[in-house]
């Protein structure tokens, strides 16, 4: 284990996770687990930097989401599962890379800047929230971690993350710190119900724990090819919002004819909804099969052993880290 390469990656707990989360990062998540050494860890700290005056309830999604992970097939056993704040060692980090890291470089942030107009609701005017980047950065070089899989949004985060390493190496003259490279997860193969980006806040998401007879009426409410208002209209699947859903979850020989039904119009959109529902309870009933198995008692097992294993890198890896400092008193 200790042979192989080490990825960390982290999410939010802010709520249930959809399909656009499974196959835009789990899946990915999923291929990485047999390669390399794995840390995932819930960071329920970060999640505070914008939810700070209700912290409880980002701890009530704190099990929720260790739960979608495992019933995703992210197995405990191979990787090490932990929740953020249950390791301080990320805030000790990220305390001592706040000293090195200059304040223009948070301000430049492109995510700082975005969120700031997007939240403009919220008062996010805190230094936690411009610290975002020094903490994200604690945790990925805590564990030395190698690689890092994010979305192409977290890419500035990870520059900093090698410029804050690069920093602390170059001033303490040392080359402890790893530069962490990016896996980048390719761009969304999953558009939302509605056709913009799936998300929650849209309305327009399938959580990966819909019961079955919930999904029938958003898949019914799909939007399809706009011109072909009738049956007997030929349509086209490069444009319609069902289509991407066949490629990742329907079988592939069936895609051919699915493909030609629709160009000749001798199936209609009612047909292809049938056959989407079909793939869409062939993929979720055995992940929610297995969610039901997970119950309170054995998250709580899951995180425990998680925590101690990623407490036990951490502390090791800390006690290295003020040694090149010298404050290893
Ligand atoms: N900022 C990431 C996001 O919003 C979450 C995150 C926190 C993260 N720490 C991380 C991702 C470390 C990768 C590595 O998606």
């Amino acid at each position: 284990m200790s042979e192989k390469k080490r990825v960390f990656s982290g999410m939010r707990p802010t709520g249930q996770l959809h399909l656009g989360h499974y196959f835009g990062v789990i899946a990915n998540w999923l291929d990485l687990q047999a390669e390399f050494n794995c840390f995932f860890s819930v960071v329920d700290w970060h999640a505070m930097t914008t939810e700070y005056a209700d912290p409880w309830k980002v701890q009530k999604m704190v099990p929720g989401l260790v739960r979608d992970w495992v019933s995703s097939g992210i197995d405990p056993e191979k990787c090490v599962i932990f929740q953020q704040s249950a390791v301080k060692e990320h805030a000790e980090l990220s305390l001592l890379l706040s000293m090195i890291t200059p304040l223009g470089w948070l301000e430049r942030c492109p995510t700082y800047k975005e969120q700031r107009e997007q939240l403009a609701a919220k008062d996010i005017n805190t230094m936690g929230f411009l610290g975002y980047p020094v903490l994200m950065a604690a945790d990925i070089l805590l564990y030395f971690a190698h690689a890092v899989p994010v979305g192409q949004d977290q890419l500035p985060h990870l520059e900093l993350a090698r410029e804050i390493a690069r920093r602390f190496n170059h001033l303490y003259e040392t080359d402890l710190l790893i530069e962490p490279q990016d896996l980048l997860t390719a761009e969304a193969k999953l558009p939302g119900l509605d056709g913009r980006k799936m998300s929650k806040s849209y309305g327009n998401a399938i959580a990966l724990s819909d019961p079955i007879e919930d999904i029938l009426p958003k898949v019914r409410s799909m939007l399809t090819d706009k011109n072909r208002l009738r049956k007997s209209d030929p349509g086209d699947p490069s444009i319609c919002n069902l289509f991407p859903y066949h490629k990742l979850l329907t079988d592939p020989a069936k895609l051919p004819e699915i493909e030609e039904g629709c160009r000749n119009a001798s199936w209609g959109c009612v047909d292809c909804k049938k056959v989407l529902m079909e793939s869409l309870e062939a993929f979720l009933t055995p992940m929610q099969e297995r969610r039901a198995k997970i119950d309170d008692d054995t998250v709580r097992d899951i995180l425990a052993d998680g925590n101690k294993r990623a407490r036990e890198f951490a502390q090791r890896s800390m006690a290295q880290i003020r040694d090149a400092i010298g404050y290893d008193i």
